[in-house]
């Protein structure tokens, strides 16, 4: 994973950082809505940690990562250049948990949240290969989410974001007022109403269950049978063609250590967890479904 360039906080130097125009964008609405937030949850954590720490100085942070390498780049960064001390870095590992009828892979729960009242919170992580991941950051806190407290949602011009926000309105029925920020990647951002109760039985969240579930399946077969040298050859091709797939084929061992992690850490599951061919796609045609998925995931911009 790449390094953190130190004295560095531009927020458009990675492709992964939430943008500048994403930034001011999102201070500006944690400043209109809020004043100043008391409590503050990043999942996803960067140099916009550092940037909301200096930003919000009064405002007590916590920023939830999931990768100990780019921990460590962000905890350096902070200890250089925060004068204060309202940054907490957490480091939680990417598992499969249960969140209503089912389990998703996202960031490991934390039990010693259940006293917080949280006014605000930001999902920028995990990363796009959990599918789901930063749907359940909102099961996780929905409840120490005080009403009048906000939820902000970066890349909302993906169509994963936007069905998850869905899926949200369903679980909790008119629980949030949503304002879309068409600024940088774009910004969903929910305000808390009401508190309700958890609706699991949604018919879209149903749908979203067996998809993500077949998803998964997919993908692990894919991780755990590629083979690189066979990738290489059509990934080149396809560069050839203009078509560049480098930042995917970058971030795939990443991918493959956390499906791995995740499988092992799992005691017992409802999951399917050996791979298997699944469909009309054997073994053999592996590197071909790679492929695919690379293109779609190039083409939405990952
Ligand atoms: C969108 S990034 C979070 C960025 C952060 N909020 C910011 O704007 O600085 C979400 C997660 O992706 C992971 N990540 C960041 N850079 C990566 C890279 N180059 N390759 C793979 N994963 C990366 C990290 O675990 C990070 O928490």
């Amino acid at each position: 994973m790449q390094q953190l360039a130190p004295n560095n906080l531009d927020l458009d130097s990675s492709s992964w950082s939430i943008s500048e125009e994403s930034f001011l964008a999102l201070v500006a609405v944690i400043q209109a809505k809020l004043g100043i937030p008391q409590t503050l949850i990043e999942f996803g954590s960067g140099n916009s940690s550092i940037r909301l720490a200096l930003e919000f100085p009064q405002t007590q942070i916590r920023s939830i990562e999931s990768d100990p390498v780019s921990l460590e780049s962000t905890a350096l960064l902070a200890q250089s250049l925060l004068p204060g001390q309202n940054l907490s870095l957490q480091h939680r590992p990417l598992r499969f948990q249960a969140y209503g009828p089912t389990e998703i892979l996202s960031y490991a729960q934390d039990r010693s949240w259940e006293s917080l009242q949280i006014d605000c919170v930001i999902i920028d992580g995990p990363p796009f290969y959990t599918l789901r991941g930063r749907e359940a950051c909102l099961y996780q806190l929905y409840n120490q989410l005080v009403v009048g407290g906000i939820v902000i949602l970066d890349d909302y011009q993906r169509r994963d974001e936007q069905n998850m926000v869905r899926r949200w309105q369903a679980v909790y029925p008119d629980s949030f007022e949503l304002e879309v920020i068409a600024k940088g990647h774009r910004l969903a951002v929910l305000r808390k109403v009401k508190a309700v109760s958890p609706h699991w039985q949604a018919q879209v969240l149903q749908e979203a269950i067996q998809t993500t579930q077949h998803r998964y399946q997919r993908l692990q077969f894919i991780l755990q049978n590629y083979q690189p040298e066979k990738v290489l050859k059509p990934l080149l091709a396809l560069e050839k063609l203009g078509i560049s797939l480098a930042s995917i084929s970058r971030v795939l061992p990443t991918m493959r250590q956390t499906y791995t992690e995740a499988n092992a850490a799992q005691s017992s599951s409802s999951l399917p967890r050996a791979a298997r061919p699944l469909g009309l796609w054997g073994q053999g045609q592996a590197w071909w479904e790679l492929l695919v998925l690379l293109f779609v995931k190039g083409i939405l911009g990952f």
